[in-house]
């Protein structure tokens, strides 16, 4: 079996990526220092592929420390680099916290990659790439925006540091992905977004629904969209955790033309806020505690995907919809509230 690194593994995205590689057949290592992950994520994908998921707790900042996994793992044939802080107000207030930790990280797992020439590259890039884009929905070749934070600076300085890493090492392969509002939670409830003070929309509605929190806001209904409310490309995260596997077989296969290309991971579908919590409440049958509120500063306005190039190329497609996403985003947080209780009993 092809063994791969997950960094970040005992994330959100990192850890249901962990669940569809095992499933397609790989063997996965994680590095990951729960600075923000956690273990818990890594004990619900022991639970949901039936074995223990070895987890290196190292700072990928430590070149050292990182460098000692793959003397002890010569085997790795790829790395999934999903390992960044991605709180865009947070990077607004702490830049030089967000440029250490980000870019650093990256420039270590580059290094580490070819000193022991595992050619196979896949960066976590983002959508916040693109900022406002001036066409919808946005495709690759889209111009990439005046950044809209030191987090999105990140991704971007990433996605260059890996197209020069590329120039200078032929026989490397990067793929960069770029995601678009990655929501819901694996079907067995058994894995899902673990945020005790959430800012994105989808948990901050669940939590809202479960009683966790009071009220919840809309940022702003006085856009110009069909509802007044900000359009976004919420796609399954099994979905952009496929598109993950896809991605490195494209490259392991040799059937990428360039060394360095990039990939929209989008559902292709605009839906505003409002339609959003619509769709929740449809769903879960509960009522949502929500008030129209003012714009959140850095907000996008609209930004949805062309997603052809990643569904022509990588032989990926969409398998979840939008009340799937409701679906399973609701269930994790029952299941979360039913872990809860049942720990305060013991
Ligand atoms: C979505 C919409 C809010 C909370 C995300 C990630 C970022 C990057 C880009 C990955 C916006 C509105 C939110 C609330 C609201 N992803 N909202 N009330 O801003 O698109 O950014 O995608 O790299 O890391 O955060 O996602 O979920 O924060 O907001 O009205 O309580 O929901 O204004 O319009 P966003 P989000």
């Amino acid at each position: 079996m092809s063994k791969i690194l997950v960094t970040g593994g005992c994330g959100y995205i990192g850890g249901h990526t962990i669940v569809d590689l095992i499933e397609n057949g790989f063997e996965v290592i994680s590095i990951d220092d729960l600075s923000k992950g956690s273990l818990r994520m890594n004990e619900g994908v022991a639970k949901v592929v039936g074995h223990p998921v070895k987890n290196y707790r190292v700072n990928l900042c430590n070149l050292e420390d990182t460098e000692a996994v793959f003397i002890e793992n010569p085997d790795i044939v790829g790395i999934i680099h999903f390992a960044a802080f991605k709180s865009v107000p947070e990077s607004v207030d702490h830049p030089l916290r967000y440029f250490r930790n980000n870019i650093n990280s990256l420039v270590n797992l580059l290094q580490c990659a070819k000193e022991n020439n595992v050619a196979h590259f896949v960066f976590s890039s983002s959508c916040s790439v693109y900022g406002n884009p001036e066409k919808l929905p946005v495709d690759e070749k889209a111009k990439l925006a005046e950044p809209e934070s030191p987090y999105a600076r990140t991704k971007q300085m990433g996605e260059d540091i890996c197209k020069d890493f590329c120039k200078a090492n032929p026989g490397f392969n990067v793929t960069l992905l770029r995601y678009f509002n990655p929501v819901g939670a694996h079907s067995s409830a058994l894995i899902g977004e673990l945020q005790e003070k959430p800012e994105n929309l989808v948990p901050v509605i669940t939590q809202t629904a479960i009683g966790k929190k009071s009220e919840m806001q809309v940022f702003g209904t006085d856009y110009d969209t069909r509802d007044g409310s900000c359009v976004r490309d919420y796609i399954h995260v099994m979905d952009i955790a496929n598109a993950h596997t896809k991605a490195l077989q494209y490259t392991l296969e040799g059937r990428n033309s360039e060394a360095c290309e990039v990939f929209n991971l989008g559902s292709g579908n605009g839906v505003t806020v409002l339609e959003l919590i619509n769709a929740f409440e449809k769903i879960s049958g509960e009522k949502l505690n929500y008030k129209l509120g003012p714009r959140r500063p850095g907000d996008v306005v609209a930004v949805y995907a062309d997603n052809c190039k990643a569904r022509a190329c990588l032989d990926w497609d969409i398998k979840y919809d939008l009340e799937q996403m409701m679906d399973t985003a609701w269930r994790w947080e029952q299941a979360l509230k039913k872990e809860t209780a049942q720990s305060s009993l013991k």
